[in-house]
């Protein structure tokens, strides 16, 4: 049996909806617990299968974890274990992020190599080099990432492009290495400088958080701590796109509008009405007719999310005009466009580049999910489709969305979770 969303289209979406924590931040803050002996507690954690998950990485560390609704402790032991097998990191790509944190506090990491990935290709090349600057041996052996290191002294490390995963991994490492590492060209994301704070508070010397560059002062040893997972703001522009989509009027709660200037900005050139002005910890956004297009160009922050590539062709595909969305970071993300156009969308492809051509009303069909925020898109272009679209393999959407068909009904949307035997 499989689980299948169906989405009944035409609902305008209105009322308020509450971002929770982030995922790309909860899951290196949890790999992050690894660094210091003792229990270090988050709080504001989304309860997305994903965090289980980490949760059972780390216990094959040797760590206790425990996860109660939006808390999750983790007490890390003296004695770590630094295999982390295949078993476990399979089921989740983030567990990589162990590596930097495993290098840093015993000096050796194995991590099984997850694979491929639905949105093209994740290679560890700049993980590695930058482990290597720092004083490690880092190879691939045997379908793992090895890396092993007598001790860690600080260095300056270029990264070729501002990875957040490369970004975490070295500077996880570099916290307890001995002297000052500067990593250049470092990327800027809000869930690197939540990372940051959070090793800030057990000790870590960093400054430059949200710059691109990032100076690590080493230390010995660091204390475990508590701290508040920030809101995912990928959830957040979900949102805002969903009330776009729909001509609705939706406030969004528990997450920082700043993080989303450029999307914010984007909807409000496509013609929505934005207030940013809140208690800060949200918007509302107000869409009085049908989209006009616009321009998308994926970059890393402050650029607009690769993530919310797929919103933005849904919300294209029903705009008046034609769009551009040029993805710079992940190649294969253009997938969604063939489950689109299932659904009646106007759009083609050329390498790094979709064209959409807007209609005023998609058709439903059974689509499916291949990434998480693909899974999402597709849901909000059933919201704006004639007839019932089945959204098939929606775990996808479970992994990233906690709560998302409760919170689309609570916006007045009519969509069901069914589950039946699997249509392909
Ligand atoms: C993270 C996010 C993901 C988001 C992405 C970009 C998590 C769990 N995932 O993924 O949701 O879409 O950032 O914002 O936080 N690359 C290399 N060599 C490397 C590392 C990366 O070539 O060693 C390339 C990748 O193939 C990709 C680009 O760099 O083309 C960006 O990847 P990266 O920023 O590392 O993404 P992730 O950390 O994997």
């Amino acid at each position: 049996m499989s689980e299948h969303f169906r989405v009944c289209g035409g609902a305008r979406l209105t009322g308020e909806v509450q971002v929770v924590g982030a995922k790309n931040s909860v899951l290196k803050l949890m790999a992050a617990a690894l660094l210091a002996e003792g229990t270090t507690t988050l709080t504001n954690c989304p309860e997305i299968l994903d965090v289980p998950l980490m949760g059972d990485v780390l216990r094959g560390l040797g760590c206790d974890v425990q996860v109660a609704g939006s808390q999750v402790s983790i007490t890390a032991p003296a004695e770590l274990k630094h295999e982390a097998d295949y078993g476990s990191v399979s089921k989740l790509r983030a567990s990589v992020c162990v590596l930097g944190p495993l290098v840093g506090r015993c000096r050796r990491a194995k991590v099984a190599l997850p694979g491929g990935d639905a949105i093209g290709s994740r290679p560890l090349d700049m993980h590695q080099n930058g482990l290597r600057k720092l004083g490690a041996r880092s190879e691939i052996e045997h379908g793992c990432v090895v890396a092993e290191a007598e001790g860690l002294h600080g260095a300056q490390i270029w990264l070729d492009f501002p990875s957040v995963g490369a970004t975490e991994n070295i500077l996880m490492a570099a916290v307890l290495a001995e002297g000052t590492t500067v990593i250049d060209n470092a990327a800027r994301e809000p869930e690197i400088v939540d990372l940051c704070v959070m090793l800030q508070q057990m000790g870590a010397h960093i400054c430059g958080a949200g710059t691109s560059t990032l100076t690590i002062e080493g230390v010995d040893a660091l204390a475990p701590t508590e701290h508040l997972v920030i809101g995912d703001r990928i959830v957040g522009a979900t949102w805002a796109f969903a009330a776009a989509m729909t001509q609705g009027d939706v406030t969004v709660r528990g997450v920082n509008p700043h993080h989303l200037d450029l999307v914010l900005e984007k909807l409000r050139l496509a013609g929505a009405h934005v207030d940013q002005s809140g208690a800060g910890d949200g918007f509302r956004l107000v869409m009085p007719g049908r989209p006009t297009a616009v321009d998308f160009v994926t970059l890393p922050y402050p650029g607009f999310a690769t993530d919310l590539q797929p919103m933005a062709i849904a919300l294209s595909a029903i705009a008046e005009g034609t769009s551009m969305i040029t993805e710079n970071v992940f190649e294969a993300r253009f997938r969604f466009v063939e489950e689109m156009i299932r659904l009646g969308a106007d759009a083609r492809t050329d390498g790094h580049h979709a064209v959409v051509r807007g209609i005023e009303r998609l058709s439903s069909a059974p689509v499916w999910a291949c990434d998480i925020r693909a899974g999402a898109g597709l849901v909000l272009a059933g919201l704006c489709a004639e007839g019932t679209t089945d959204v098939w393999d929606v775990f996808h959407i479970d992994r990233g969305y906690p709560r998302f068909l409760e919170n689309l009904t609570t916006l007045g949307a009519d969509v069901q979770r069914v589950t039946a035997p699997p249509e392909r």
